[in-house]
C-alpha cells in the first residue's frame, strides 16, 4: 500500500477520534460508537479506492456498525478492511485511558472474517517471535519473556483484560513473579502496546473479542511481532449458535475452529498496515485536544509491513481562525 493511501486511512482514524472524542466523560458509549463509525464511513467513501469490510466491530454489543462486506470508496484498489471503530467504547464514555479508534488494511482475502466470539490470545512485540506458546503456561511464557527481554521475571509486565474468567491467570502470571498490569477494556491497545516502545508492556495474555484479536495480529503481523488466538465459544446455550456462525464465516478456508490460529491464518498477506488514533489519553498515544481559535490534535500509531516501522504521527487540523495555535 503506498504512502498516499496509508496517509488517506490514516485521515479516517483521525477524524473518527475527533467526533467520538467529543463524548469522552459523557457516559453514552453507544452515542460514541456511532459518531466514530458514522465518521469513518463517511470517510472512507471519500477515498479514490475500493473498500470492502471484513471486520465491523459491534456485532456482539448490538452496537451501531459498519457492516461485513460494505464496500467503501469512489472505486480503485481493491483493499479488505478491519475497523474498531471506538475500541474501548466504556473508556470513552468514562473518560478512561487508551480509548482508540482502530483500522487494518490488507490486500483483497487477506484478513479473516472473524467470528463474533471470544479469543484466547497471546501477543509480543518481535524479540518473542517464535518464543512464546499460547498453550505453555504463564510462567513459561513469561519466562521466555524475561530471557529474550534480558530482564528480571520480575521487570516483565504482563497486559491482562480485569475479568472473572481472568482471575486464574492473573494469579498464575503474579505467582511466576511477575507483574498484571490490569485493564478496563481495550485489549487492542493491550495487545498492539507489547510493540511499542515506551508503554511498559511486554506480554499480552487472555481472551477478548475475536474481531480485536485480527485488529491486533494485522498490527504485530506489519511490524514482525508476535500473535498467536484460539476462538473460545464457552460452554453456555450460545456457544452451538456461536460454533455454527464461524463455521460459515471460515468457510472456504482449511481453519481449525479449535486450534492455534497462528498469524498467517488470521492475516494471510505479508502486507498489512495498522493504525490507531487516540480517543482519550494513554500510554501509547495522546487522546484528542482542543485548543484556542479551534485548532485540533490527534496522535497516531501507523505500522506498515513495507518498512516494519512503527510510526507517531502527531497532526494538527488548524482552527476556524485560519491559525496553528496551541
Ligand atoms: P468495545 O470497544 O466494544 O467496548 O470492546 C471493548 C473490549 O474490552 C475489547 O477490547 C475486548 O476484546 C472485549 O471488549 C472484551 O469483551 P468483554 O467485555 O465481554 O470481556
Amino acid at each position: 500500500m503506498d504512502i498516499t493511501r496509508i496517509m488517506q486511512i490514516l485521515n479516517v482514524a483521525e477524524l473518527a477520534a475527533i467526533e467520538a472524542a467529543k463524548w469522552n466523560g459523557r457516559g453514552d458509549k453507544s452515542a460514541a460508537d456511532a459518531a466514530a463509525t458514522e465518521a469513518m464511513r463517511e470517510a472512507f467513501n471519500d477515498i479514490d479506492f475500493s473498500g470492502r469490510i471484513v471486520i465491523g466491530e459491534g456485532e456482539r454489543d448490538e452496537a451501531p456498525m459498519l457492516f461485513i462486506g460494505e464496500e467503501l470508496g469512489r472505486g480503485g484498489e481493491e483493499i479488505d478492511i478491519a475497523v474498531d471503530p471506538l475500541e474501548g467504547t466504556n473508556l470513552c464514555a468514562y473518560n478512561r485511558p487508551n480509548s482508540l479508534t482502530t483500522i487494518a488494511c490488507a490486500p483483497r482475502g487477506a484478513l479473516l472474517f472473524a467470528p463474533d466470539t471470544y479469543m484466547n490470545k497471546i501477543a509480543a512485540g518481535p524479540a518473542l517471535k517464535g518464543k512464546l506458546h499460547i498453550d505453555n503456561t504463564p510462567a513459561e511464557n513469561v519466562k521466555a519473556v524475561a530471557e529474550a527481554l534480558g530482564k528480571d521475571v520480575s521487570e516483565v509486565n504482563v497486559c491482562i483484560l480485569l475479568r472473572d474468567r481472568h482471575k486464574e491467570l492473573i494469579q498464575a502470571v503474579r505467582d511466576a513473579g511477575a507483574r498484571v498490569r490490569l485493564i478496563d477494556d481495550g485489549d487492542v491497545f493491550g495487545a498492539i502496546a507489547t510493540a511499542v516502545p515506551g508503554t511498559g508492556i511486554d506480554l499480552y495474555l487472555g481472551s477478548g473479542g475475536s474481531p480485536e484479536g485480527v485488529l491486533a495480529a494485522a498490527g504485530l503481523k506489519a511490524i514482525g511481532g508476535f500473535f498467536q488466538g484460539r476462538f473460545a465459544f464457552g460452554e453456555d446455550e450460545k456457544a452451538a449458535d456461536k460454533r455454527r456462525r464461524a463455521e460459515e464465516m471460515v468457510q472456504g478456508t482449511d481453519l481449525d475452529l479449535d486450534g492455534v490460529l497462528e498469524m498467517d491464518m488470521l492475516v494471510r498477506s505479508d502486507e498489512a498496515v495498522f493504525i490507531a488514533c487516540g480517543v482519550t489519553d494513554g500510554e501509547m498515544v495522546e487522546g484528542v485536544r482542543t485548543f484556542e481559535g479551534g485548532s485540533i490534535s490527534t496522535h497516531s500509531i501507523v505500522m506498515n509491513s513495507a518498512d516494519k516501522t512503527v510510526r507517531f504521527v502527531k497532526n494538527i487540523r488548524r482552527g476556524q481562525s485560519g491559525i496553528i495555535r496551541f
